[in-house]
């Protein structure tokens, strides 16, 4: 059965199942990968097993698992959180758990994939993230997906024993359309 909620060239996007809470659970305790992330203290099976069951039927967060289509490899997931009716905004995050499938694209393709879902399907207006300044391939994968940079939060995260700044970026649909018109008609490059 093919569960995906969107495909792109390489990976399939589906929702999360139950059953990935294991998966999760590695991943999201992995400091290789945390090291990026907003979440700091260790996470359990039992707290990610509940955390799947309070979000089903969940309209606010839309979180899909990305899975490798050759080979039917679960990677990590991508999501946009706390979606807000009344402003059609919401909050992009991304994380693949497998430090082995970074630097090869996939990210940019769910980056890529993510905000199609966004502004053609959930009808949003503006996607918001936030980067922490140590995360140069992060900060490459959404500028080339059209984020343009809107601030920068001081010291705003403790890593590795220093305080980092936090970069705060948005694309609205509008930016979107004309870029991906622009890319169609051959005079943006995707790269
Ligand atoms: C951030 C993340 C989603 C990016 O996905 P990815 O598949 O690794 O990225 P891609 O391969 O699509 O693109 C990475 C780009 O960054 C570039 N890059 C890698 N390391 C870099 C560095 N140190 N400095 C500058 N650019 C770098 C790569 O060359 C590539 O650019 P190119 O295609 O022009 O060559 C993924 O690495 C990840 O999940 N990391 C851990 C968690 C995380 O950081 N999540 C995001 C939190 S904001």
């Amino acid at each position: 059965m093919n569960l995906a909620y969107a495909r792109g060239p390489r990976l399939d996007l589906r929702p999360i199942d139950a059953a990935d809470a294991p998966l999760f659970v590695r991943w999201l305790n992995d400091p290789d990968v945390t090291q990026y992330l907003a979440r700091t203290l260790p996470l359990t099976l039992e707290e990610e097993s509940g955390l799947l069951k309070a979000r089903a039927g969940d309209k606010d967060n839309v979180i899909l698992v990305m899975v490798v289509r050759d080979g039917n490899v679960p990677i990590g997931s991508a999501g946009l959180h706390h979606i807000s009716g009344p402003d059609r905004r919401g909050i992009f995050g991304i994380q693949i758990g497998e430090p082995s499938y970074w630097n090869r694209g996939f990210g940019s393709e769910a980056t890529e994939l993510m905000l199609e879902i966004a502004f053609e399907r959930l009808n949003l207006n503006r996607v918001e993230l936030s980067v922490y300044d140590t995360n140069a391939r992060a900060l490459r994968v959404y500028e080339r997906a059209g984020y343009r940079a809107e601030g920068v939060s001081r010291q705003a995260r403790f890593l590795g024993g220093r305080y980092v700044d936090v970069r705060q970026m948005a694309i609205l649909a509008e930016e979107w359309r004309m870029r991906k018109s622009l890319v169609a008609a051959g005079e943006v490059c995707q790269t």
